[in-house]
C-alpha cells in the first residue's frame, strides 16, 4: 500500500494492520527487559526496520531470508536508521530457522512476522512455497511466548499463492481455540488481488 492509499482509505492495508497488532502484543510485555521478535522474510527490510524500532534499544530482532540480496538491502536500511545493533540477520530458510535458534527460544518469542511472496523488484522465482511455509508455521508457533503473536501476510496474485493462502487458512482453522486466538483479514472482490492477513495469538 502506498502512502497515498494510507491517507485515502479508512480501512488500513494488511501490513500496517500487522504492525499495529504486533505493537499491541509487544506492549503487553513492556516490563520484559529484552523483547524477542522474528522477521521470517526480511526482503527489503521495511518490516525489519519497523520491528527493530518496536523492540526498543534492549530488544532483539532475528531476521532471515533465503536471498543474500534481501539481507544486503535490509542491512543497509538498518544501518541508515541506526538500528543494526538490535538485529541479527541470517541467510536461511524460515522453515529451518526454529531448529537453528535452539531450544532456549521455545516459548520465548514475543512477536513474529512473515510477509510471504517474492522480493519486490527481485527474482520472482525465489518465492515462499506452500511446503516450507507450513513447516515454518509448525516450527514458529511453539516458539511464541504466551500472549505472543505471529502475523502472516499472504499474496494470491502469483502462481502458487492461492494454494499457499489456503494452506495457511487450513492450518489456522485446525488450531485448538482454547490455546490459540486466530484472525483472518481479507478484501473480497477487490481489484489486483490485495494480500490477506492471518494472525495467531498464543493464549496459553
Ligand atoms: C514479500 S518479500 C518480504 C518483504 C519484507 N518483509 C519487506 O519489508 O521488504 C518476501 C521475501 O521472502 C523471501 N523468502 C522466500 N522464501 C523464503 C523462505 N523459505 N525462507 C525465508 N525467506 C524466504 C524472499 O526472498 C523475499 O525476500
Amino acid at each position: 500500500m502506498t502512502g497515498h492509499e494510507q491517507t485515502r482509505f479508512a480501512i488500513p492495508g494488511v501490513i500496517d494492520l500487522a504492525h499495529e497488532w504486533v505493537a499491541k502484543a509487544l506492549a503487553r510485555f513492556s516490563d520484559t527487559r529484552r523483547l524477542r521478535v522474528l522477521d521470517l522474510t526480511v526482503g527489503n527490510g521495511h518490516d525489519t526496520s519497523r520491528l527493530a524500532h518496536s523492540v526498543g534499544p534492549t530488544g532483539v530482532v532475528v531476521g532471515c531470508d533465503i536471498q543474500v540480496e534481501a539481507l544486503v538491502q535490509t542491512a543497509a536500511r538498518l544501518q541508515s536508521l541506526g538500528l543494526m545493533e538490535r538485529v541479527r540477520l541470517l541467510q536461511t530458510d524460515h522453515a529451518k530457522l526454529p531448529g537453528q535458534l535452539g531450544c532456549t527460544w521455545r516459548g520465548s518469542v514475543h512477536a513474529a512476522m512473515a510477509n510471504l511472496g517474492y522480493l519486490p523488484g527481485g527474482d520472482k522465482s525465489l518465492i515462499t512455497r506452500c511446503d516450507t511455509t507450513m513447516r515454518m508455521l509448525d516450527g514458529v508457533l511453539p516458539l511464541l511466548a504466551v500472549h505472543g503473536l505471529l502475523t502472516v501476510v499472504v499474496y494470491t496474485g502469483h502462481p502458487g499463492g492461492t494454494d499457499e493462502a489456503q494452506a495457511v487458512a487450513r492450518a489456522a482453522a485446525s488450531l485448538n481455540p482454547s490455546h490459540w486466538r486466530v484472525a483472518q483479514v481479507s478484501f473480497p472482490g477487490q481489484l489486483h488481488h490485495p494480500p490477506a492477513l492471518f494472525a495467531f495469538e498464543r493464549l496459553r
